[in-house]
């Protein structure tokens, strides 16, 4: 197929009759909310949610800033502590922290995972650090054990950045069940969508009942405040829509995996691409399709992006510029010691091409040869 009549979207929500079907259900029951943030859908997801990663508990808020925001309040980190993080992520990673009035302290990424390391998370450590949040860039899991034991031995609590990776596995174990915490986010275009929302999931009891007060304005019960909280509760409608789309993840999650293997497949051959690679000890839940152009500077591989745009191929850069350069966070100051030369390149140098579940056969086939062509 020469030429495609409309843009061909990086990612987006697959819809059907069961969310709608729940959506109406919920405005027809007339419970909307709950002022616990318990009402009964809510509670459902959560439970359905908490099996699908084997967590022992799972607590919907709303959005996945908001998980990592209450997460980083109960694990009780406090003005000037210092969270380590990685630069090469969505900058609601640092902005959580910074909401949390921690300081994220940048660590550095391995060039071939994007994701932070033991070691590169070693080099950004302090008598400071209280908490290391590793992000599963893109849907693949960072290389977890490693980074439990440095945590373990260190007395440092690990709060996963899972907003990419529903569904990913590390070891056999579904990410959500390996952290202290974990937080996903259900963004449109996300594996999974509830409009707007997300979720936190840990084993540790009392932890999970301080996110439960902080997503309800601390209250320990009804108007009774015995901590700092905000509301960050999930709608019902939202919880509605996230139950059905579960059902539907491992479907969605297969889908994925088929395009992005197509894509390995067809692109793997071209020298000029670094394709994705997926470690034999995980599963990449393919949020993005992520490739990288070659020893290019960020001026060739936005061209060959304009390039792909022109053609209808939404493809797009997941993320131009590391965190640790935007504004705010320059102006912050943040304790940086070491700098951050695998994170500049992949900004430098990725771009992602789509692998959603509603891509047709003949999208993805144009994707491919799109590349081939323009590259
Ligand atoms: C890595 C990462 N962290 C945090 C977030 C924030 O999630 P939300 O947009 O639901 O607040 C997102 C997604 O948007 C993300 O990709």
């Amino acid at each position: 197929m020469d030429s495609m009549r409309d843009m061909i979207p990086i990612n987006q929500p697959s819809m059907g009759k069961e969310e709608i079907e729940a959506v109406v259900e919920v405005l027809k029951s007339g419970i909307l909310s709950e002022k616990s943030g318990r009402g009964p859908r809510v509670l459902q997801f959560e439970k359905e949610f908490a099996k699908f990663v084997g967590a022992k508990h799972a607590i919907a808020v709303a959005s996945g800033t908001a998980a990592l925001h209450s997460t980083l309040l109960a694990a009780g980190i406090q003005p000037g502590d210092e969270v380590v993080i990685p630069s090469f992520t969505f900058s609601a990673t640092a902005g959580a922290v910074a909401l949390g009035g921690g300081r994220p302290a940048f660590a550095d990424i391995d060039a071939d995972t994007y994701c932070l390391t033991r070691e590169t998370i070693e080099a950004a450590l302090t008598r400071g650090t209280k908490a290391i949040m590793p992000v599963h860039m893109y849907g693949l899991c960072a290389d977890m054990n490693p980074i439990m034991e440095l945590a373990r031995n260190r007395g440092i609590v690990v709060i996963e950045d899972g907003a990419q990776a529903h569904g990913a596995e590390y070891n056999g174990r579904r990410v959500g069940s390996i952290g202290d915490a974990t937080c996903f986010s259900f963004y449109p275009g996300k594996n999974m969508t509830t409009g707007e929302g997300g979720m936190v999931t840990t084993n540790d009891d009392d932890f999970a009942e301080q996110v439960r007060m902080i997503r309800t304005h601390g209250e320990e019960r009804p108007y009774w405040v015995s901590r700092q909280g905000h509301n960050y509760r999930m709608p019902e409608m939202s919880a509605a829509i996230g139950a059905a789309q579960l059902k539907k993840l491992p479907g969605f999650l297969q889908e994925r995996r088929r395009n992005a293997e197509y894509l390995i497949e067809k692109l793997g051959v071209l020298g000029k691409l670094v394709i994705p690679k997926e470690p034999t000890d995980r599963k990449h839940a393919w949020y993005l399709f992520t490739a990288r152009l070659r020893g290019a500077n960020a001026g060739k591989r936005n061209k060959l992006v304009e390039k792909l745009r022109s053609r209808n191929v939404g493809a797009s850069v997941y993320y131009e510029s590391p965190v640790h350069m935007l504004p705010y966070y320059r102006d912050l100051q943040s304790p940086r010691r070491s700098a951050l030369p695998e994170t500049e390149r992949a900004c430098r140098q990725v771009f992602s091409l789509p692998v959603h579940p509603g891509l047709r056969q003949t999208e993805l086939q144009y994707v491919a040869d799109t590349v081939k062509r323009v590259i």
